[in-house]
C-alpha cells in the first residue's frame, strides 16, 4: 500500500493537488497573548516543501490582510521554488447585503486580485455563503463571465446546502461551465455533510468538498485537554465548552497516532482526507503547524481504523460550530 494518500483533482476539470490545503483565516488578525506569532512566509515555504500548494483565503479575513499576507508570502518564496504558477489560491466573494449589482462582484474580484498581487487568474473563486441580495443566477453568471475572460480558473461555493448546490451547478452547466467545489464545516465532530446530503451531492456532481474547521478549531489536536483554555471566540464553541465529551475520541486519536507515529491532529486530518473527494484545509499560522498538517496525508490509516473513528465520532454527536 502506498505510504501517502493520492492527489485529488479539484472538481472534474481542476488541477491535481495533495489532498490537504492551508487555511489562512487567522492571518493578519489579533493574536492571543503568548501565542506563537504568525509567520506566513514560513508556512507557505513549508507547505510547498511538503508538496502542498492549495491555500484558502477570503476578502473578509481580517479586512483583506489574509489575502495580502498570502500573496506576499507566495511571491517571497516563489524564487526559491520557481513554481509560483503551480500554487492554487482559493479566495471568496462576500455577498454582503449592500452588494446588489453584478458590478460589485467584479469590483470585489479585482480587489482580491490586487491584494493577492498576482498577475494571473485566481485559482478558485468561491461565493462565501448562500444568503445574498444578488440572485444565484446573477452570482453564477457573473462568475462564468469571469472564468471566460480568464480572471478566475474555477468557480466554487461555500456553506451551500444540497438544494442550493444543485441549483448553482445547473446554472453553470447551462453556461457550459462546471461548478468545482463546496466549502463546508466537516470534521470528526461535525459529520453534518454526511447527514444533510451535501457530501452525497458533491460526490454525485463531481464537486470537491473543501472541509473547513477540520481540526474543530484545534480541539482535535488534544492540546486543550489539560485544562488549557481556548482563546477568543473559540471559548463559545461547543467542543471547548463541553471539552470532556471529546475524551474518548481524543484517546483513540492518541492510540492510532502511536501506531502510525503521528500526532492526534494528523490522524484526525487523515481520516477526513480518506473521505471521497474531500480536501481538508486546516488553519496554520506558523511553520511547525503547517508541516505537521501537510504531513497528515503522508500515511494511511487502515480501513478498520477509519471505520473505528467513524463509529466512535458518530456516537459523540455533532459539535464544532459557533452554536
Ligand atoms: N467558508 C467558511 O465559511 C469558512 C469558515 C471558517 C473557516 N474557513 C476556512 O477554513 C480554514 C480552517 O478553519 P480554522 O482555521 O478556523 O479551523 P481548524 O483548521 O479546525 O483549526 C485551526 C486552529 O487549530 C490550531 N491548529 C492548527 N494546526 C494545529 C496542529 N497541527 N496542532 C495543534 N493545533 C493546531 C490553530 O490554533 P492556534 O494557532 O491558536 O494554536 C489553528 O488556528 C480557515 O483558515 C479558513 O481558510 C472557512
Amino acid at each position: 500500500m502506498s505510504k501517502s494518500l493520492p492527489d485529488l483533482c479539484i472538481g472534474l476539470d481542476g488541477p491535481n493537488v495533495r489532498p490537504i490545503g492551508i487555511g489562512t483565516n487567522a492571518w493578519g488578525g489579533v493574536q492571543a497573548a503568548n501565542s506563537i506569532p504568525t509567520n506566513s512566509i514560513a508556512v507557505v515555504k513549508s507547505a510547498l516543501e511538503s508538496g502542498v500548494r492549495f491555500f484558502d483565503t477570503a476578502e473578509i479575513y481580517n479586512r483583506g490582510r489574509s489575502e495580502r499576507l498570502l500573496g506576499e508570502a507566495i511571491r517571497f518564496v516563489a524564487d526559491d521554488f520557481q513554481n509560483e504558477l503551480d500554487v492554487v489560491v482559493a479566495t471568496k466573494f462576500a455577498p454582503l447585503p449592500y452588494r446588489i449589482t453584478k458590478g460589485s462582484i467584479v469590483r470585489a474580484l479585482n480587489g482580491s486580485r490586487d491584494r493577492i498581487g498576482f498577475n494571473r487568474p485566481i485559482g478558485l473563486y468561491q461565493i462565501h455563503w448562500p444568503y445574498s441580495v444578488l440572485s444565484t443566477k446573477a452570482l453564477m453568471s457573473t462568475l462564468a463571465s469571469a472564468k471566460r475572460d480568464g480572471s478566475i480558473l474555477q468557480i466554487g461555493v461555500s456553506n451551500y446546502n444540497a438544494k442550493q448546490l444543485r441549483y448553482a451547478h445547473k446554472i453553470l452547466q447551462d453556461e457550459g461551465i462546471k461548478l468545482a467545489s463546496n466549502q463546508v464545516n466537516y470534521s470528526l465532530i461535525n459529520r453534518a455533510p454526511e447527514e444533510n446530503g451535501v457530501l452525497e451531492t458533491c460526490q454525485e456532481l463531481g464537486l470537491t468538498l473543501i472541509a473547513y474547521f477540520p481540526l474543530a478549531s484545534g480541539a482535535l489536536s488534544g492540546k486543550y485537554r489539560s485544562g488549557k483554555k481556548a482563546s477568543g471566540l473559540r471559548r463559545f464553541m461547543a467542543q471547548f465548552r463541553n471539552a470532556s465529551q471529546l475524551d474518548p475520541l481524543l484517546s483513540m486519536l492518541d492510540e492510532l497516532g502511536k501506531i502510525h507515529e503521528r500526532t492526534p491532529a494528523q490522524v484526525a486530518l487523515n481520516w477526513l482526507a480518506r473521505q471521497e473527494n474531500v480536501l481538508p484545509i486546516p488553519g496554520a499560522r506558523y511553520e511547525e503547524q503547517a508541516r505537521e498538517n501537510c504531513e497528515a496525508v503522508s500515511f494511511y490509516l487502515a480501513d478498520d481504523e477509519v471505520d473505528s473513528l467513524s463509529h466512535l465520532s458518530r456516537s459523540i454527536g455533532s459539535m464544532g460550530g459557533i452554536i
